[in-house]
C-alpha cells in the first residue's frame, strides 16, 4: 500500500532553508575549529622547552638522543657546560612523553625528560635538566631547588 502524501511547496522550501542554515552553522563551527589547529596539532597546551645541560666535568662530552612516540630528535653532542634544547607542543590528549638516551664515556643512561602528566606544570613553558655523573636534576622554580633522580 502506497500512501501518497502531498507536501506543500512552502513547507518544503522553509524546511530546506532551515536545513541549509544548520549546515552553514556547522561549517562556521568547523572553520573556527580548524583555525585553532597549528601544524596539525590542536592549540591546547603551550609550547614546552626542555633544556639539558652537561655538567659532567671538564672534557666530558655528552651525547643526547631524545625521542617521543612520534619524533626522533637525533643525536646531539653537548660539550661540558653546554645546553641542548628541544621544544614541542604536548598533544591534546596530554599523553606526550620524551625519553632521552644520555651517553658519556661510552656508557648509556636514560632520562624521562618530559612526561606530560608529571611535568605539565613544572615545564610550562621551560624546564632545565642538569646532568651530573650520577644524577639528573630538574630545576624547581617554586622552592627554588633541584629535583634530582638517579640515572
Ligand atoms: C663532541 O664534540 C667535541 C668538541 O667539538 C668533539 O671533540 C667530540 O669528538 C664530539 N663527540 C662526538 C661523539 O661527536
Amino acid at each position: 500500500m502506497i500512501i501518497n502524501v502531498k507536501i506543500p511547496f512552502a513547507y518544503l522550501f522553509s524546511t530546506m532553508v532551515q536545513a541549509l542554515s544548520h549546515i552553514s552553522i556547522f561549517i562556521l563551527v568547523l572553520i573556527s575549529y580548524l583555525t585553532i589547529l597549528n601544524e596539525g596539532k590542536i592549540v591546547f597546551f603551550s609550547v614546552r622547552h626542555v633544556h639539558i645541560k652537561n655538567n659532567l666535568g671538564v672534557g666530558i662530552n655528552l651525547q643526547v638522543h631524545c625521542k617521543s612516540k612520534d619524533d626522533d630528535l637525533g643525536v646531539h653532542n653537548v660539550t661540558y657546560g653546554g645546553d641542548y634544547q628541544f621544544q614541542f607542543r604536548p598533544n591534546v590528549f596530554g599523553t606526550t612523553q620524551f625519553f632521552c638516551g644520555l651517553a658519556w664515556n661510552g656508557i648509556l643512561h636514560y632520562l624521562d625528560a618530559y612526561i606530560h602528566q608529571r611535568d605539565m606544570q613544572r615545564c610550562d613553558p621551560d624546564c632545565f635538566w642538569t646532568i651530573y655523573t650520577n644524577q639528573a636534576c630538574l630545576y624547581n622554580f617554586d622552592h627554588p631547588s633541584q629535583d634530582c633522580t638517579l640515572i
